[in-house]
C-alpha cells in the first residue's frame, strides 16, 4: 500500500507555480489576482479561506478577501460581483461556499464572468467539461484528478465508483473520470446496498462528509481508494474521512490520509486555475 501524499504533491506544485507566476510577472508587469467573496460567518469556510489566501500569497498570487455580513443586501454582492468582473487587475473570483440559505447561491454563482470562474461552478465551464473540452475544472475533482496522475495511476479503463454526488465533487467528478475513460458509477444517498458498487471497483472515490461510510469489507484487494471527506470526530476532536483508514488502508494499493490527501490538492488547484486565468487575461 502506498500512501497518495497530497501534501507533498501540492507542496512540490505550488514551488512550480511560484517559479511560472515570477517568470510571468517578468513578461507582464503584473500578478495574478484571485477576489474571495465569504457571507455570514460559517466557521469551516472561515478556516478554509484563510489557507486559501495564505497559499495564493505564498505563490505570488495576490489575493483579497471580502467578507459580508449575513444581513448584506442581495444587490450589493450583485453590485460587488460586477465590479470585480469589470476589474482588469482581477483574474480570479470565488465564492466561498455555502452561503446563507436566504440566499441564492445558483444566481451569485452564475454573475460570475464565466473567465473569472476560479471555481468552474459557471454553466459555461460545466458545460464545455462535459464535453470534453478544455475548461475551467472544479478544484477538487481536478485536484483529486491530479493527485492520481502524479502517482501514475491511468484511469482509463477502470472501474470507477464515486460516492456521493455533490455539484462540487462527485458530479463534476464522474464527468471527468468519464472522460478519461473510466467506467463509472455514481452512488447517492438513495443507493441501496453502496458495497455492490464498490467491490468490484479498481477506484473509490467518497466525497460525502460521512465518517467511516467506506469500509474495508466494502473495498476490493488492491484497489485505489480516495477520501474527500474532512469531518471533526466529535470523540477524539481529530480529523477524520469517508474512509475507516485504519482498516481498508491494508486492501488497498494506493489510498489517500485525511488530513494532507486531497484537502492540500483542491488549493492548489485553485490557485493553478488562477494563474490559468491570469494567462488568457494577459496574452
Ligand atoms: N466550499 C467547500 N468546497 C468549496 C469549493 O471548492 N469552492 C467553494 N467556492 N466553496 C467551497
Amino acid at each position: 500500500m502506498q500512501i497518495l501524499d497530497g501534501k507533498k504533491i501540492a507542496a512540490k506544485r505550488r514551488a512550480i507555480l511560484k517559479t511560472q507566476i515570477s517568470e510571468d510577472f517578468k513578461t507582464y508587469q503584473r500578478a495574478p489576482k484571485l477576489v474571495i467573496l465569504l457571507i455570514g460567518g460559517d466557521e469551516p469556510s472561515l478556516i478554509y479561506v484563510k489557507h486559501k489566501l495564505v497559499a495564493a500569497q505564498e505563490v505570488g498570487i495576490e489575493a483579497e478577501l471580502l467578507t459580508f455580513d449575513a444581513k448584506v443586501s442581495t444587490t450589493t454582492i450583485y453590485t460587488e460581483i460586477e465590479k470585480l468582473n469589470n476589474d482588469p487587475t482581477v483574474d480570479g473570483i470565488l465564492l466561498q461556499l455555502p452561503i446563507p440559505k436566504k440566499f441564492n447561491e445558483e444566481d451569485y454563482l452564475q454573475a460570475i464572468d464565466p473567465l473569472k470562474d476560479a471555481d468552474g461552478f459557471n454553466y459555461q465551464n460545466q458545460g464545455k467539461m462535459l464535453q470534453g473540452y478544455d475548461s475551467i475544472f472544479p478544484s477538487t475533482p481536478l485536484g483529486v484528478i491530479n493527485l492520481l496522475s502524479e502517482y501514475q495511476i491511468d484511469v482509463q479503463g477502470m472501474n470507477a465508483t464515486v460516492i456521493g454526488t455533490s455539484n462540487i465533487v462527485g458530479k463534476p467528478l464522474c464527468v471527468m473520470l468519464s472522460n478519461l475513460g473510466a467506467t463509472v458509477t455514481m452512488c447517492n444517498i438513495n443507493t441501496k446496498k453502496i458495497l455492490d458498487h464498490t467491490i468490484n471497483a479498481d477506484l473509490i472515490i467518497s466525497a460525502t462528509g460521512s465518517k467511516f461510510i467506506v469500509k474495508e469489507k466494502m473495498v476490493k484487494v488492491g484497489a485505489v481508494v480516495v477520501d474527500v471527506g474532512i469531518i471533526r470526530d466529535q470523540k477524539t476532536q481529530k480529523l477524520v474521512g469517508d474512509v475507516d483508514f485504519e482498516h481498508v488502508a491494508q486492501k488497498t494499493s494506493f489510498i489517500t490520509p485525511v488530513p494532507g490527501g486531497v484537502g492540500p490538492m483542491t488549493i492548489v488547484t485553485l490557485l493553478e486555475n488562477t494563474h490559468k486565468l491570469y494567462l488568457k487575461h494577459v496574452k
